[in-house]
C-alpha cells in the first residue's frame, strides 16, 4: 500500500516556497495514493507555547489555503495534530529508540535554533520534535512523505526509528519510510536570500493581494551588478527569472526574456511586469476559492472533522499492534 503523510506547522499563511517544495507534489499525488495532511499545531507549539492564539488562528488559515491549491478533500484527508492523542503515546516509546546524541545531531534542528534565538533557552519540546514528528508519519504507518529538502533529517529519522522498532519488538508493523522531494526543492526569497521564509518577511503568499504583490514584485533583487538595461544580465541565480521558471507557464516569453537580458535588451520592470501577470494568473484561482471557502466555513468544518475521524480511526489500529509488538497489551 501507498500512502502519503505530511503537513505544516500552522504558524501563518503559505506561500509560494511551500507550493513548489511541496504543495504541488501532494496536489499532484493525492489521486494516486492514500493521502493524509496534517496541521501540526503540537509541534508548532513546540516554539509557540506561549502564544497559542497564533496556532488557533492559523490553523483555519492553512486549512483553507490547502483547499485553495488543490488539495481535495474527495482524495486526502487532512487532520489537526493535537485531535489525534494516540500521536502523543506513541512519541513516548519512540523515544527509547533514539540516543541523546542522535537527536542534538539533527541539522535542520539546530539551524532553526540558532534562527529562532530562543530567549529563554530551548524548550525540551523543541529538541524531540523530530521524535514526535516520526510518530505523525508511523502512526499512519506511512511509507511516503512529500516535503521540502530541509525535512530530509526528519524523514531519515522516521525511517529509522520505524526500522528500529520492527528490529527491537520483531515484528513487520511500520514500512519503510522515503521522502518524496520536489524538483525545484526550495525557492529563494523576493530578497534573493536562500530561503523564502515568514520569519524573514521575504516571502509572497498564496493568498497575496494584487497590490501587495505589485509592491513585492518591484522590489525584488534581481541581478546584483547590473546597473542600466544595456548591461549584460546574468539570469542564473537571479530571483526574477527562478521564479519565471517556476510559475510562467509561457515559455516562449520566458525564453525570450531571457536571451534579452544576457544581452541587455530589457530592463528589469519589464521582467518583472511579465511575472506579476504570470503570478496573478498563477494566484488568482486560488484567490478565487479562498473566498469562496472562507464564506462556506461550515463546509471547512465539516472537512476538518470528517478527515481527523479518519485519521484517528487508523491511528487506534496502530497503537494496538505497537501494543501488542511490545507486549504492553495485559487483558
Ligand atoms: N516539520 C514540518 C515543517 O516544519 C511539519 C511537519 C510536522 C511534518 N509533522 C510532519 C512534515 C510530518 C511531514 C511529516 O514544515
Amino acid at each position: 500500500m501507498n500512502r502519503i503523510l505530511t503537513g505544516d506547522r500552522p504558524t501563518g499563511r503559505l506561500h509560494l516556497g511551500h507550493y513548489v517544495g511541496s504543495l504541488s507534489n501532494r496536489v499532484k499525488l493525492q489521486s494516486e495514493m492514500d493521502t493524509y495532511i496534517m496541521l501540526a499545531d503540537v509541534q508548532a507549539l513546540t516554539d509557540n507555547y506561549d502564544n497559542p492564539k497564533k496556532i488557533q488562528d492559523n490553523i483555519y488559515q492553512v486549512l483553507i489555503d490547502y483547499l485553495s491549491v488543490g488539495i481535495d478533500p474527495k482524495y486526502s484527508n487532512i487532520f489537526i495534530q493535537s485531535q489525534i492523542p494516540e500521536i502523543a503515546e506513541l512519541t513516548v516509546f519512540f523515544m527509547n529508540l533514539v540516543s541523546h546524541s542522535e537527536v542534538l545531531r539533527n541539522p535542520t534542528v539546530k539551524t532553526e535554533i540558532k534562527e529562532k534565538r530562543f530567549s529563554t533557552g530551548v524548550p525540551f519540546g523543541f529538541v524531540a520534535y523530530p521524535i514526535s514528528q516520526a510518530a505523525d508519519i508511523l502512526i499512519l504507518r506511512a511509507n511516503n512523505v512529500p516535503v521540502g529538502n530541509d525535512q530530509a533529517p526528519m524523514v531519515e529519522l522516521a525511517d529509522y526509528i520505524a526500522q528500529r522498532f520492527n528490529k527491537v519488538y520483531k515484528t513487520d508493523i511500520f514500512p519503510k519510510v522515503k521522502g518524496i522531494y520536489s524538483d525545484i526543492p526550495r525557492l529563494v526569497g523576493i530578497d534573493g536570500g536562500a530561503k523564502m521564509s515568514k520569519s524573514l518577511n521575504n516571502f509572497i503568499s498564496l493568498s497575496e493581494d494584487r497590490e501587495t504583490l505589485h509592491r513585492k514584485i518591484m522590489s525584488m533583487y534581481t541581478d546584483p551588478n547590473r546597473v542600466k538595461a544595456t548591461d549584460p544580465g546574468k539570469v542564473e541565480g537571479n530571483p526574477v527569472f527562478i521564479y519565471h521558471d517556476a510559475f510562467n507557464t509561457n515559455l516562449e516569453e520566458v525564453k525570450d526574456l531571457k536571451e534579452r537580458y544576457i544581452k541587455g535588451m530589457v530592463g528589469d520592470v519589464e521582467v518583472k511586469e511579465k511575472l506579476e501577470i504570470a503570478l496573478n494568473i498563477f494566484l488568482d484561482p486560488i484567490r478565487e476559492k479562498r473566498k469562496y471557502f472562507e464564506s462556506h466555513m461550515d463546509e471547512v468544518m465539516d472537512i476538518i472533522k470528517s478527515g481527523t475521524a479518519k485519521a484517528r480511526a487508523e491511528a487506534k489500529i496502530t497503537m494496538d499492534l505497537v501494543r501488542e509488538a511490545i507486549g504492553i497489551n495485559y487483558y
